[in-house]
């Protein structure tokens, strides 16, 4: 029989710092079918309805998810991307060779500029353009920024006006490449701080509220392509005193040691858990290096701007490697396991509010760790979807320190359960992940205030999925809270499962 383990949770009054709506960001590239097919299919294109030349399904799905962010065109097609190519009469735009990762594609560039940032206020998310290094200029780049935000009157803010905008959007968060020292051109980052530096000071003079993001580098992650693990430290050195015009410092994580999508083991499944929380180990370490490298006047933030499981079905392609799909199409099935895992990462993002100024969740449609998947006329949230959406009250608030103990270790060295809350005027909201693959555990949580809304998010396994046959097979159910009295509440959380608890505090006290 399988064992029921006992915990505590304690959520303290002790504010960590403030959650930002940017750590719920997410990120759409031009790959595969998460922009074309996914969000973009075109006005009145047929079988499926749009809203603007968007999947209304989907729009709908991430208006309710809410998306606070998202991040575009890439990703490594950023380094390919030039954004003249997408603005215009849609039958006067080029189709180019749309590359990212391997794959060489025609794009049509029927989804550009206006209609990116269209979908930005469809949803409500702050957009985040990612320029290109690779194959741009500082120039072009320039050019872009003005083009989207120039207040004067100029040629470009004229035109802009022409093609149907005359108003600016005011895009604030603008990239200075992705991975330069990879597919972004194979910089070293001595070679890459020469580049930002040129980049960053036209790019202020354009608009000196735009705020940079530098790329950085993970310190541990793939060993086999020989990167210089000493990236971060050596490239804001090599910008000397010009390190106040970086604002947030990128740095991407993905899980690849979880095993097989759907059919992993006991022992997989504890590794993914435990790259994922991995990556908030990422974020301390990439913070002490800007600690010691930042000026005191000046803070850079965090941008972990591509995160999430990529899966090895989704994995194998390029050069070199064993490509199971081809061609491939970076997608791969979305189950509980991935859910509970990215709930595991934002425990470690609230914990890490202070530094971590952005998130963004790879990728938003079909691709990677997507929230939506589509098939057809079909579309379907993913447990992902789910376990973000159950974050919700997190969004904005305060992350407040948590204390969590157990009456037994996990199995594989990691805890049985981990927790997370955040306050706001009123009302604390607790987040409990059961990591058990095969126990339950009955929480006792201390909180102020008492238990108005609990939800579950559960299946009988943890391999388990949602389909357009099965659509709702793993989405959150009603949670039954024992004893409602004000301070304490007792809760079994069934194996491989997260509940979210809200307490209405209002004039509460804990007892
Ligand atoms: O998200 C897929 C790819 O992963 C991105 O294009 C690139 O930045 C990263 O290597």
């Amino acid at each position: 029989m399988a064992s029921v383990t006992e915990a505590s949770v304690i959520v303290e009054d002790q504010p960590l710092g403030t959650i930002s709506r940017r750590l719920y960001g997410h990120f759409a590239e031009h790959l595969g079918r998460c922009c074309y097919g996914g969000l973009w299919i075109g006005e009145g294109a047929g079988a499926v309805a749009d809203i603007d030349g968007f999947r209304a399904d989907v729009v709908a799905a991430l208006r309710d998810l809410p998306v606070p962010l998202i991040r575009w065109p890439g990703g490594c097609h950023a380094d390919h991307y030039h954004w003249r190519d997408g603005i215009g009469a849609p039958s006067s735009r080029p189709t180019t060779l749309g590359m990212s990762c391997g794959l060489r594609v025609p794009d049509s560039n029927a989804l550009g500029t206006h209609e990116f940032l269209g979908l930005c206020e469809l949803l409500g998310a702050e957009p985040y353009l990612a320029g290109n290094v690779g194959t741009g200029s500082v120039q072009e780049l320039c050019d872009w920024i003005e083009y989207v935000n120039g207040t004067i009157d100029t040629s470009l803010t004229h035109e802009r006006a022409a093609n149907g905008r005359p108003e600016p959007w005011g895009v604030r968060l603008w990239g200075i490449g992705n991975e330069s020292w990879d597919c972004g051109g194979r910089f070293d980052p001595v070679a890459y701080a020469h580049e930002y530096r040129r980049y960053a000071t036209m790019i202020r003079h354009v608009d000196p509220r735009a705020e940079l993001v530098a790329v950085g580098l993970e310190d541990d992650g793939l060993p086999e392509m020989g990167l210089d693990r000493e990236w971060n430290a050596r490239f804001l050195a090599a910008l000397g005193p010009a390190v106040d015009l970086v604002d947030h410092l990128s740095i991407h994580r993905y899980w690849v040691r979880g095993g097989p999508e759907v059919n992993f083991d006991e022992a997989d499944y504890y590794a993914l858990f435990d790259e994922a929380d991995g990556t908030e180990r990422l974020i301390e370490r990439t913070a002490r290096t800007l600690a010691g490298a930042a000026k005191p006047s000046h803070k850079i933030g965090i941008a972990l701007d591509e995160w999430g499981v990529w899966h090895p079905e989704a994995r194998d392609w390029g050069p070199g490697r064993v490509d199971r799909r081809m061609p491939a199409t970076f997608e791969q099935a979305n189950t509980l396991r991935d859910a509970l895992a990215a709930g595991i990462a934002f425990e470690g993002f609230h914990r890490q509010c202070r530094v971590l100024t952005m998130a963004n969740l790879a990728q938003v449609v079909n691709v990677l760790q997507a929230v939506v998947m589509t098939d057809g006329a079909t579309c379907v949230k993913t447990p992902t979807y789910h376990a973000l959406a159950m974050h919700r009250p997190h969004m904005g608030a305060e992350a407040l320190q948590v204390e969590v103990a157990t009456d037994s270790a996990g199995p594989f060295g990691g805890p049985a359960l981990s927790a997370t809350a955040s306050g706001r005027p009123g009302r604390t909201a607790v987040t409990l992940i059961n990591r058990e693959y095969r126990g339950s555990v009955t929480v006792t949580i201390r909180a102020v205030g008492a238990a108005t809304s609990s939800w579950l998010l559960t299946a009988a396994s943890p391999a388990a999925g949602n389909d357009p046959a099965n659509p709702d097979r793993v989405s959150p159910r009603p949670l039954i809270v024992d004893g409602s009295r004000a301070g304490r509440c007792t809760v079994t959380l069934p194996p491989h499962s997260m509940a979210a608890i809200e307490f209405a505090t209002n004039g509460a006290s804990r007892d």
